[in-house]
């Protein structure tokens, strides 16, 4: 018996408008991203464009996260609180936004660079962006989850880099985070066999170094153990007939840095 909710075509056709917003605000922060912007500003900007486009932050006030998006900065992995750090040359970072629109979440991440990141972090930046597309491009009816974390991580490991086990993906659709947990590592043949209709995140966390991670005492901000870099990147997606569909894909076809779009 699987308790994994099935979403209707109708369903899909809400989902795709979460999705497009949520996709819409990375869009939107992408030009804004430079030295010497704060993350806490970033954070505000993305808040107030959520708003103008009548979604709500699913983050803020979600088990007491304070921020509307998370910004996870060089070796932090996930839930970054935005702060008043401000971005120097070489940064890399992670935004997360995630909106509810007609009740409907749409959850996504992409990595962004400032100025010039080294050689490693380009790296990581590209390993992690396949990893998801390597991922995404599997799901369709009659795979197994554990057929989607083998793929990432036996890709990952052949870049050696590490793929981070304490966090993972999750269903979505009217509750944030739901069944199932989508594992970033694992079998093939494995685990759920995916349905038409099911909706989940797939969101690689991927460290240079090892993939232990700590929990800093804010409780909430996730990072490395050993301090090394980390990237992310993260869509929402259906399961249809025949593939997925990615309700979270770039309005402007911004997919991985570095981004072309025109500085403000
Ligand atoms: N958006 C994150 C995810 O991908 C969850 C953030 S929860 C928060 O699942 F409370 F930290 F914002
Ligand atoms: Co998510
Ligand atoms: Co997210």
């Amino acid at each position: 018996m699987s308790a994994v909710k099935k979403y209707s075509k109708k369903d899909f056709e809400g989902l795709r408008k979460a999705g497009k917003v949520a996709a819409h605000i990375l869009d939107y922060i992408t030009p804004f991203v430079q030295v010497g912007i704060t993350t806490a500003e970033l954070d505000k900007l993305c808040h107030e464009e959520i708003l103008r486009n009548n979604a709500i932050p699913a983050c803020l006030g979600y088990n007491g996260y304070p921020n509307a998006t998370c910004i996870s900065l060089n070796h932090v992995i996930c839930h970054g609180i935005p702060s008043q750090r401000k971005l120097v040359n070489g940064d890399i970072l992670n935004i997360d936004v995630t909106v509810i629109v007609n009740g409907w979440y749409g959850d996504t991440s992409r990595m962004y660079v400032v100025g010039k990141p080294s050689n490693k972090a380009k790296e990581l930046i590209e390993v992690t962006y396949n990893a998801l597309m390597i991922a995404i491009d599997l799901v369709r009816p009659g795979i197994r989850l554990g057929d989607i974390g083998h793929a990432i991580q036996s890709y990952v490991e052949g870049k050696k880099f590490s793929v981070v086990r304490d966090y993972c993906g999750h269903g979505t659709g009217k509750i944030f985070h739901d069944e199932p947990a989508v594992l970033h590592f694992g079998k093939s043949g494995t685990g759920l066999e995916l349905e038409p209709g099911y909706v989940f995140t797939i969101e690689p966390m991927i460290n240079v170094g090892t993939y232990r991670t700590r929990l800093l005492s804010d409780g909430w901000t996730v990072i490395s153990a050993d301090r090394s870099l980390s990237a992310q990147f993260e869509h929402t997606m259906g399961v249809t007939e025949d593939g997925c569909e990615i309700f979270t894909n770039s309005l402007i076809g911004l997919t991985k840095p570095p981004y072309d779009v025109q500085v403000k």
